[in-house]
């Protein structure tokens, strides 16, 4: 079984071919960084004209790559939100146009869900684990309980986690994008040099905040004046240290939720483009080991946004025949728990 996923619903393009062997066959992945590194963050309607200019010709590098024509495709699969809606509506109709042409199905994927499955694609990992999604626009914990089927345990009430890495980089001009940016400058930075609040320790059940912190980090950085580097890679450092004390938190708390409702599992996955870093990485492997848990973590290529993930959860729907008609309509909001309700205090993220 051979499908070829489409994404395209922030700032990067991607196309891939991935198979139920999981392996990936052709990938290609086009960054629209310089784009919008004028703009210090992603501008929707640039984002969506690049997705324009560029797919055709990714998905026709990615297939000569391959050595497949589309006729020997089992399916496409397509991110259909949630997303940027300029650019979801690209990679879907683009999707949409192959299967009308080919006569083959369409999977219309939703892009959390192409992260929460990607583990799978690493390695076989058994239905329900819990997922730890860490990225630019949310920060959620789920019970992966099945393809279609997940329960969220916590989710941020502000932020997104990514979201506050990009902040605080911009903050402390170590440029764009922020989070590889910040990640490398904490490297050489005094974590214990400023004391920053951790929002929601300790508070019962598993979600989050993230715009407390980003604020105090915003006062520290105008009150110190001309930071030098050492000061931007202490601050970088604090800041870094506070998200992972709260991350370890939140899923400790996440781990005990999960645990009620499903005795016996013990895998931890972390996904999405935060997941890509190493110091949040160590750290949530360290609180799985300490609940008997094992953390499965994607190689960092896959936790950003890519084709492959998206080509995988087609895979995943296509053998349980979840397929979608031609006429899907794109979403820009499509929570993998629509019956969650919303999170405590504000639920202005999904
Ligand atoms: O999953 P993703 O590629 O796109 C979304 O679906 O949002 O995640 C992008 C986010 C950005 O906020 C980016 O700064 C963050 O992931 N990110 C990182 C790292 N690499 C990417 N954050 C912290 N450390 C990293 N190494
Ligand atoms: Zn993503």
């Amino acid at each position: 079984m051979l499908v070829l996923g489409l994404e395209t619903s922030c700032d990067e393009t991607a196309a891939a071919l991935v198979d139920d062997d999981r392996r990936i066959r052709a990938e290609t992945i086009l960054s629209q960084l310089d784009e919008h590194r004028p703009y210090q963050g992603v501008v929707p309607e640039i984002a969506a004209r690049a997705h324009i200019e560029h797919l055709d010709r990714l998905i026709a590098a990615t297939m000569r790559e391959a050595g497949i024509g589309f006729d020997q495709l089992d399916g496409i699969a397509a991110t259909a939100g949630p997303g940027l809606i300029g650019g979801v509506i690209v990679g879907l109709m683009t999707g949409k146009a192959i299967a009308a042409v080919t006569g083959k199905p369409l999977l219309a994927i939703n892009h959390l869900e192409g992260h929460a499955l990607s583990a799978r694609l690493i390695e076989d990992l058994p239905f329900p684990y819990l997922v730890l999604l860490v990225s630019g626009g949310h920060c959620q914990l789920l019970a992966v309980e099945g393809v279609g089927s997940y329960h969220r345990l916590g989710t941020t009430i502000d932020d997104a986690v990514g979201e506050a890495f990009d902040k605080v980089a911009k903050l402390l001009g170590l440029g764009y994008p922020g989070g590889p940016a910040l990640e490398q400058a904490a490297k050489a930075g005094d974590a214990r040099r400023f004391s920053l609040p951790r929002p929601m320790l300790g508070r019962p059940g598993a979600d989050f905040s993230f715009s407390g912190l980003k604020t105090a980090v915003r006062h520290l950085v105008t009150q110190s004046g001309q930071l030098g580097d050492a000061d931007r890679a202490d601050i970088a450092a604090s800041f870094q240290a506070a998200v992972a004390d709260v991350l370890a938190d939140r899923t400790r708390h996440a781990i005990a939720l999960f645990r009620s409702r499903h005795p016996g599992a013990n895998r931890l996955v972390v996904a999405g483009g935060v997941a890509a870093n190493a110091s949040l990485r160590a750290r949530l492997a360290a609180v799985a080991g300490s609940e008997g848990f094992r953390l499965v973590a994607p190689p960092p290529r896959l936790c950003t946004d890519n084709g492959a993930m998206i080509a995988w959860a087609g895979v995943e729907r296509l053998r349980l025949g979840l397929t979608d008609p031609l006429d899907v309509v794109p979403k820009a909001r499509w929570p993998l728990d629509p019956a969650a309700p919303p999170a405590a205090f504000a639920g202005v993220k999904a």
